[in-house]
């Protein structure tokens, strides 16, 4: 059985398209017409996520536990409705294919069997098949754009990004090398993007 979608997905495209007039600039601008992102700005794909998933980001990043000096104001400037608004539109809209590149063979192994000589776990353990993400709290990374994933690693690494329930991506992105890093992103890039798992909480 579908979640509730906990906000209104009409009112939400309004916003995405035009943004507010508290300061929110249209998502449209930087995330695509279509969701899709930009993958040459670093712009991640919106679509294919839950909403419980999008509603927690940003309230992450209002409350600044997920710092990015571009979505920060944005988050802000949406009235708690609003922000219920845009998530149920973009949950609602298909999982657009993004498929970058060709996987490399390393990237393989870690995503799909981890590396346990360094407590590594598989990250599909938690991601789902293939990567499609397992809802609501687990998002897909299949399709998800290679630098992207790679900033997100990397904003763990950092302490930027640290709104993981119990570090659980922290303690995998500390223990990650940066071959690694580039590796594992260049592979679900290039991996078809599918709709999530429901997940047990669903
Ligand atoms: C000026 C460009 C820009 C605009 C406009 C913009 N975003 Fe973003 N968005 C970004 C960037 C850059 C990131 C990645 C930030 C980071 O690294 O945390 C991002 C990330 C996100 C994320 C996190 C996605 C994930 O997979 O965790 C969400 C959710 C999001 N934006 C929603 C929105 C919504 C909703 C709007 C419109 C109200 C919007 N954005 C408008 C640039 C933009
Ligand atoms: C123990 C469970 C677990 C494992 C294993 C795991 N992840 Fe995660 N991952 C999470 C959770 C939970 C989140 C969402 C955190 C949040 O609420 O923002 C996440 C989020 C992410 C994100 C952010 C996606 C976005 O849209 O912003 C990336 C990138 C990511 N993980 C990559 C990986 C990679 C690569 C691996 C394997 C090397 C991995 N994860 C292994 C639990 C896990």
């Amino acid at each position: 059985m579908p979640a509730l979608a906990l906000g209104d997905a009409e009112a939400g495209k309004r916003i995405v398209m035009q943004g507010n007039d508290q300061g929110a600039t249209a998502c449209v601008s930087c995330h695509g017409a279509d969701g899709k992102g930009n993958p040459a700005a670093g712009f991640p794909r919106l679509t294919g996520l839950s909403d419980k998933y999008l509603i927690k980001q940003l309230q992450d990043y209002r409350r600044g536990t997920r710092r990015n000096p571009i979505m920060q104001p944005i988050a802000a400037a949406l009235a708690q409705q609003q922000l219920l608004d845009v998530a149920a539109y973009y949950a609602g809209k298909a999982p657009s294919a993004n498929a970058e590149g060709t996987p490399p063979d390393a990237g393989r192994t870690l995503a799909l069997r981890g590396d346990w000589d360094n407590t590594i776990p598989a990250c599909v353990s938690c991601h789902g098949p293939g990567g499609r993400g397992v809802d609501p709290y687990f998002p897909a990374l299949a399709g998800q754009h290679a630098g992207y994933i790679q900033s997100q690693l990397e904003a763990w690494r950092k302490g930027t990004r640290h709104n993981d329930v119990n570090d659980l991506m922290r303690v995998v992105a500390e223990r990650l090398t940066q071959t690694q890093i580039q590796a594992v992103s260049e592979y679900f890039a290039a991996q078809p993007a599918v709709k999530p798992e429901p997940g047990a909480e669903q």
